[in-house]
C-alpha cells in the first residue's frame, strides 16, 4: 500500500484531503421541501457502529448495499425499486443531490432505501464494522482528471484496503466510470489488493444510466464498467 495514500486517505478530518468538490448547496424549492418533510424517514443516524439489517424497518434485506456517491439519486432510486429485497443505503456529502434522491423515492414509494449525509471516510471508519457489508456500489466517481489533482480519487489502495475491510467474504462491489485514465488506475489499484478478485466486466444490463454518464456519453467518453469480489 503506498504510503502518501495511506497519509492523504486516512487521517484525521480536518486534514484531509477530499474525493470531492464542496459545490455551493443551493436547493430547489422542492428538494429543500423533500429534505424538510422526509429526511427523518432516510436518515441513518450517525451514532455509533451501525448494524446495517436493522436500518430497514419492518423489512429484513438479504444484502445491504452502499451506494458510494449516489449524486441526484436517480439510479440509487431505480435499482432500490427493481430490488426490493435488498436495502440500500446511500452516502452522498451533496445535500441537493440528496433532496433530489428523496423526490425520485418518494415519488416511486421506495421503503428499501437509506441516506447517509457524510463523508463515506468517515462513515466506514467510525460507524461501520469490518465485514459487516454486503456490497458496494462506486457510479462515476469523480475523475479528478488533472494530475495534480489525482491525489484526491476515491478509489486509491488504502481506499479499497478500507473497503475490503468492512465487506463479507463474497461481497462484491461494482463500479462505472467515463474517465479511461482513471478505469485503468482502479483497476491496477484493485489488481494490487490480494483480498478482493475482478474486473473490467460488459456493462450490467441492471445498471441505468445517470445523468452524469449521459454527459460523458455526449462527449465520447467511453464508460467501463469493473466488478470485484472479496475473498
Ligand atoms: C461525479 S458524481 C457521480 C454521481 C452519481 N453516482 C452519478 O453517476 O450520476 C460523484 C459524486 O460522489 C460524491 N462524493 C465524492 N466523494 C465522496 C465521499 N468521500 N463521500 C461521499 N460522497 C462523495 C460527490 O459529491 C458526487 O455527488
Amino acid at each position: 500500500m503506498a504510503l502518501f495514500a495511506t497519509m492523504e486517505q486516512l487521517t484525521p478530518k480536518k486534514f484531509r484531503l477530499r474525493s470531492f468538490r464542496l459545490r455551493g448547496e443551493r436547493m430547489t424549492k422542492a428538494q429543500s421541501e423533500a429534505l424538510l418533510n422526509h429526511w427523518n424517514r432516510f436518515e441513518v443516524p450517525l451514532e455509533g457502529v451501525i448494524d446495517p439489517p436493522s436500518l430497514f424497518y419492518g423489512i429484513k434485506p438479504e444484502k445491504v448495499i452502499f451506494e458510494i456517491g449516489s449524486g441526484m439519486g436517480e439510479t440509487t432510486a431505480k435499482i432500490a425499486v427493481a430490488n426490493p429485497t435488498n436495502g440500500y443505503v446511500a452516502v452522498e456529502v451533496h445535500k441537493p443531490g440528496i433532496g433530489a434522491l428523496i423526490i425520485h423515492a418518494e415519488s416511486l414509494g421506495i421503503r428499501n432505501l437509506k441516506i447517509i449525509n457524510e463523508d463515506i471516510i468517515d462513515v466506514l471508519h467510525d460507524h461501520i464494522a469490518d465485514s459487516s457489508i454486503d456490497g458496494f456500489h462506486i457510479f462515476f466517481p469523480d475523475p479528478w482528471p488533472k494530475r495534480a489533482q489525482h491525489k484526491r480519487r476515491l478509489l486509491q489502495p488504502a481506499f479499497i484496503e478500507l473497503l475490503a475491510q468492512k465487506m463479507k467474504s463474497g461481497a462484491e462491489i461494482s463500479i462505472a466510470t467515463d474517465w479511461l485514465p482513471y478505469a485503468k488506475e482502479i483497476e491496477k489499484n484493485f489488481s494490487s489488493n490480494n483480498s478482493v478478485i475482478g474486473g473490467v466486466i460488459e456493462r450490467p444490463s441492471w445498471r441505468p444510466i445517470t445523468k452524469f454518464e449521459g454527459k460523458g456519453i455526449s462527449k465520447e467518453h467511453v464508460v467501463t464498467d469493473l466488478h470485484y469480489m472479496r475473498r
